[in-house]
């Protein structure tokens, strides 16, 4: 049987302190008028002292598994995507699998930059095709305020924070992610980078008066990468779909420039009024453009279930990504017969079946002790 990771809930965490265009006015020289029509930005929310990137994350991710009617301890596997996690280490992953009580599953961090979601959304895609998990977490976060250089207009105008998950769920409906497109080019990497604070630039006083830890952009660059390369992914994705451009319900592209986005939905025939924008309201929040995005188009109706969606970043690294998703009515599996279950944990009390692997619940990470999987299965 053939399984698919559908879309089953969604979440997002968005802090409430907001800074707008004008609020920026009066620190830096710029103006309202210069960000919103090169960029589409008029305002960003950013974090207060007491928040960090792993409780956005778990914000974002309780919501997401409240909709889905999936508990923490029913979850596989943890991905979060991020460029701006709490610490280096431990990795955030494991701060949010602890955070939300989960068990002691299989949690990791994946930094690709802008891209972090989609890439992290492909990779949970195929340990489900693989039948290796069945309930996957994938959460997109980022806290880039505490990375920018606030004196620094060509920077500072575009970012913002905030967190969206979403719970992924194996079914045999054929929905998720139907193609995706992954690509990298490190030769472009010097013109979005954070050079200090990893090892090659390793923390120092002189490290800190280079202003080495804020994130330098060559936004001339990047802006024609992405223009070069975003409309082509989605235009890839849809083809290896085996669909139309016609049959996508809904472009929900990251939010990192509106002329960006509309340069991409117009190589891709996209009309505007299936794309959705809310950069306006965010500026650019990385990793969790998209799925903020991607609930913010549920709760005004511009998703709906049984839609095709298609995703598309670009990011650092140089990296892009996109993908084209169903999503699929959220049908809970039948349960089984009662005399199933009895016969099964009769079999698990009286014999020593590990010989056999783990029988009574094939998808349950094997690192868990027997009596776990056994009362899983009921
Ligand atoms: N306010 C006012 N003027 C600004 C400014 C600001 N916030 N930021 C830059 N400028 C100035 C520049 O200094 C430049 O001045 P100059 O002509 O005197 O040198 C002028 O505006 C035009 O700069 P330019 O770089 O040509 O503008 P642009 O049209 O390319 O827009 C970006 C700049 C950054 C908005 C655009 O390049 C962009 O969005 N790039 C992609 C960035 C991105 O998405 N990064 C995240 C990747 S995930």
């Amino acid at each position: 049987m053939k399984l698919y990771g559908n879309i089953i809930g969604w979440g997002k965490y968005i802090p409430s302190r907001v800074i707008t265009n004008a609020d920026l006015e009066k620190t830096i020289d710029t103006s309202d008028e210069w960000i919103v029509t090169r960029t589409g930005i008029r305002e960003r929310h950013v974090v207060g002292d007491d928040e960090n990137t792993s409780q956005m994350s778990i914000a974002a991710a309780r919501e997401a598994l409240e909709r889905a009617g999936v508990r923490p301890k029913d979850l596989d596997l943890i991905i979060v995507a991020t460029s701006s996690p709490d610490y280096l280490t431990p990795p955030i992953s494991s701060q949010v699998q602890h955070g939300l009580g989960a068990k002691t599953i299989g949690a990791f961090t994946l930094v690709t930059g802008c891209t972090g979601f989609v890439y992290a959304l492909s990779t949970a895609q195929q340990f489900i095709a693989s039948g290796a998990c069945k309930t996957v977490l994938v959460v997109g976060a980022e806290l880039l305020s505490r990375f920018v250089d606030w004196n620094d207009r060509e920077t500072c105008v575009l970012f913002g924070d905030g967190a969206g998950a979403v719970v992924i769920q194996a079914t045999d409906v054929p929905s998720g992610v139907l193609s995706f497109v992954l690509g990298s080019d490190g030769a472009g990497g010097e013109h979005l980078i954070l050079p200090g604070g990893g090892a090659a630039n390793p923390p120092s006083h002189k490290n800190l008066d280079d202003g080495l830890h804020s994130l330098k952009m060559n936004g001339r660059e990047v802006f024609k990468f992405a223009t070069r390369v975003l409309g082509k992914a989605l235009r890839q994705a849809i083809q290896q779909a085996g669909l139309q451009t016609e049959d996508i319900d809904l472009f929900i592209p990251h939010q990192a420039n509106i002329r960006i986005i509309e340069s991409a939905a117009q190589f891709a025939n996209l009309p505007p009024e299936k794309v959705f924008v809310n950069i306006q309201k965010y500026g650019n929040t990385s990793a969790a453009s998209i799925p903020i995005a991607l609930c913010e188009a549920f709760e005004e109706g511009r998703a709906k279930i049984g839609d095709t969606l298609a995703f598309v970043a670009f990011g650092a690294g140089l990296t892009w990504a996109a993908a084209i998703v169903k999503v699929a009515e959220n049908v809970k599996p039948a349960p089984k017969p009662r005399w199933q279950n009895f016969f099964t944990e009769w079999l698990a009390r009286d014999h020593n079946l590990s010989r056999f692997g783990n029988y009574a619940t094939p998808n349950a990470p094997s690192s868990e002790p027997k009596e776990e999987k056994t009362r899983q299965s009921g």
